[in-house]
């Protein structure tokens, strides 16, 4: 007896990257040999701050937080130059693309995304019913950015959310913000998103102020990246009230613990551990883009502006998931291209960028591929 709605038959999940105890059981290598490259998270670990913050906070783990996180709304909207009625806080930033598909799509209407992308916005899309458009013309081959004339061209009327990601993902390129300007205006009956996920690793401050200009814009943020909370679960959205509203309306509701508040709170004065961050990544971006000089049958894509990067195989007799488990074996895990995103076939990789040891590790392994 299948009790779940027709859509989630055979439902499709999200593919993580996998974690470090699962390949030392697997392959019998020590938990320090292994570089983890397959899940964009902080070398650094968490800020110390929201450390601190959240260990104190456990004195209040028996109460209810405020439903719709209200100090961290305020602690937001303040460092943003918004009004806390403009942001909606949840249990990482996957929570509220969830929101937002439920709230602003009607099942059987269409959301635009590029091809390749995030897949949560299609996994979640296709659970609910509705219709996710994968624009693959949109991404060119050579460099794996988005093209934005094409973008465009493939918003249509029945367009009800559009995605934009920025940095990219899987690419890390970036767009300029006359791009993300262009795309924003040529959807004014739809909702444009824009996930800035990854935007400390682009060395500027991104634009989140464009939710001042568009009544039809929210920009996303996650904790999981730059601040290192990945496993405290803490995204956010900033938008106009009207949106905000729809959004608390169909929120889980206590979906932000006294943990999650506290520890964001602390992590957006922890500037220190997140410039620490920014500037070892973008180091650590420009060192192995020359280790992968010495490459001949991979490809680093150029014009990474995030915390990963697209790797392409040359060699035409090798696909991505044998390098994938090559690398494995090898103790290095990064994400194989055919597996966690829709549209990338078997020629791609995407690896982290991490401290300059796991980049040689990394390397080393690609060399010494049979
Ligand atoms: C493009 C993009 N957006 C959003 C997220 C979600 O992050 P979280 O749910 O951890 O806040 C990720 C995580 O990998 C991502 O790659």
């Amino acid at each position: 007896m299948h009790l779940a709605h027709p859509g989630l038959k055979n439902p499709e999940y999200y593919v993580p990257g996998l974690p470090v105890d699962h390949v030392a059981q697997r392959y019998g290598i020590s938990p320090a040999e292994i570089s983890k490259l397959g899940s964009a998270e902080n070398p650094y670990g968490a800020s110390p701050k929201a450390k601190a913050a959240v260990a104190e906070a456990i004195e209040s783990m028996h109460l209810y937080a405020s439903w719709t996180a209200e100090p961290l709304r305020q602690k937001i909207a303040d460092t943003y130059g918004y009004e806390p009625n403009q942001v909606i806080c949840g249990s990482g930033e996957t929570e509220v693309i969830a929101l937002i598909i439920r709230a602003f799509c009607e099942p059987g209407e269409e959301i635009l995304m590029p091809g390749p992308c995030f897949p949560i916005y299609h996994l979640f899309a296709e659970a609910e019913g509705r219709v996710p458009v994968l624009a693959h013309q949109a991404t060119d081959r050579g460099t794996m950015a988005m093209d934005v004339d094409a973008y465009i061209d493939a918003i249509t009327p029945a367009t009800r959310i559009v995605f934009v990601t920025n940095p990219h993902s899987p690419s890390g390129t970036w767009m300029s913000e006359a791009d993300v300007r262009r795309i924003v205006e040529a959807a004014p009956h739809a909702l444009v998103v824009l996930d800035e996920a990854y935007v400390h690793y682009s060395g500027g401050p991104g634009y989140i102020h464009l939710a001042h200009d568009y009544p039809h814009l929210i920009v996303l943020r996650t904790f999981s990246k730059a601040f290192g909370l990945a496993g405290l679960r803490l995204g956010f959205g900033i938008a106009a009230p009207s949106i905000v509203d729809a959004l608390l309306a169909v929120k889980p509701t206590w979906n932000i613990g006294q943990l999650q508040l506290a520890g964001g709170i602390a992590a957006l004065d922890d500037d220190e551990h997140v410039e620490r961050t920014v500037a070892t990544i973008i180091d650590s971006r420009g060192y192995v883009q020359d280790r992968f000089e010495a490459l001949d049958r991979f490809r680093m894509v150029p014009g990474s502006a995030s915390n990963f990067f697209l790797v392409e195989i040359l060699d035409p007799d090798i696909g991505s998931t044998q390098v994938f488990e090559g690398l494995l074996e090898r103790g290095v895990i990064v994400k194989d291209g055919s597996v966690s995103f829709r549209g990338l076939d078997q020629r791609f990789l995407r690896c982290d960028v991490n401290l300059r040891e796991h980049m040689d590790r990394l390397v080393a392994a690609l060399a010494d591929l049979p």
